[in-house]
């Protein structure tokens, strides 16, 4: 049953994905959603196709859709939309950006789909039947330890002051092989599906942010819970993604990190 629902979210990543590509050559038509939360015309334009689409295949599903054209409805199922997850990299040319669409019924992932066009990397899972990129398997790496780990983690464009991440930042940039700052929540998630990052961890994501990577990575091999430990929920306050052999071990820094620090609660 979820094939089908793959299948679709695949086709329709695809098609979003030729959109981002062609505005990707122009030049970028910015406004200002806060005071570093850009929109872009490719993030209209992918939103809209998308949503029609699914709206055209499965019209009596819900969509919650970042920049809002989505659908309320009372289906038990809710497809969680991010038509350009990366759009600060993507309005100054930098190429690390993507699609991202996940279907959950009730709690839980039933199919996901990452797609960065630039590389044509498509990422995609079902509830199951495991994780590919571009059709092949993928799993979680198996560094076990944190001082050989790679991570990644980004920071949020709305009230960036109040956020706690700089803390978390520099203990795990000390710690590990080093933190990267990609700039694309959903394709960071992916890339520790795909055994790239060993670990990754953010403050304040939304539904649309996780969702396709949340099941990439559970499809993987991999874990995800906030730093408390706790199951992991769609729009909660903070995001740990492992590949389950370092998850203790983050958390065991970040707890050292929220009590040395006032200014670092484990959650938000
Ligand atoms: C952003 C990206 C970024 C993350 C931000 C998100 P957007 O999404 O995922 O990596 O650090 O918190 O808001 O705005 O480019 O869709
Ligand atoms: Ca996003
Ligand atoms: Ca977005």
């Amino acid at each position: 049953m979820s094939k089908d629902y793959l299948d679709a979210a695949i086709e329709i990543a695809q098609e979003a994905g030729k959109i981002l590509r062609e505005e990707f050559e122009r030049t970028p038509d910015i406004t200002y959603k806060g005071d570093v939360d850009l929109i872009t015309q490719a993030d209209k334009r992918s939103e809209q196709a998308i949503v029609e689409r699914l709206q055209k295949y499965f019209p009596e599903h819900a969509v919650a859709a970042e920049e809002g054209t989505g659908r309320d409805t009372d289906s038990e199922f809710r497809w969680h939309v991010d038509p350009l997850d990366g759009t600060t990299n993507f309005a100054h040319g930098y190429p690390c950006f993507s699609v991202s669409i996940a279907l959950a019924q009730r709690e839980a992932l039933v199919a996901a789909v990452v797609y960065n066009p630039f590389y044509d990397e498509l990422f995609a899972a079902a509830r199951g039947a495991g994780a590919t990129l571009n059709g092949k398997r993928i799993y979680v790496s198996k560094v076990d330890t944190l001082a050989t780990g790679l991570l990644c983690t980004g920071f949020p464009v709305h009230k960036r002051l109040a956020s706690p991440n700089i803390h978390y930042y520099y203990d795990f940039t000390l710690r590990s092989h080093g933190v990267r700052r990609d700039g694309s929540a959903a394709l960071d998630l992916a890339s520790v599906a795909a055994g790239r990052f060993d670990g990754f961890w953010e403050f304040g994501l939304k539904p649309w942010d996780t969702a396709a990577g949340v099941l990439l990575i559970e499809e993987a091999g991999g874990k995800v819970t906030d730093f408390a430990g706790h199951p992991y929920h769609l729009g909660g306050p903070m995001i740990l993604a492992t590949n389950g052999l370092i998850h203790e071990e983050m958390r065991r820094v970040a707890l050292e990190v929220s009590q040395r620090d006032p200014g670092a609660p484990l959650r938000r």
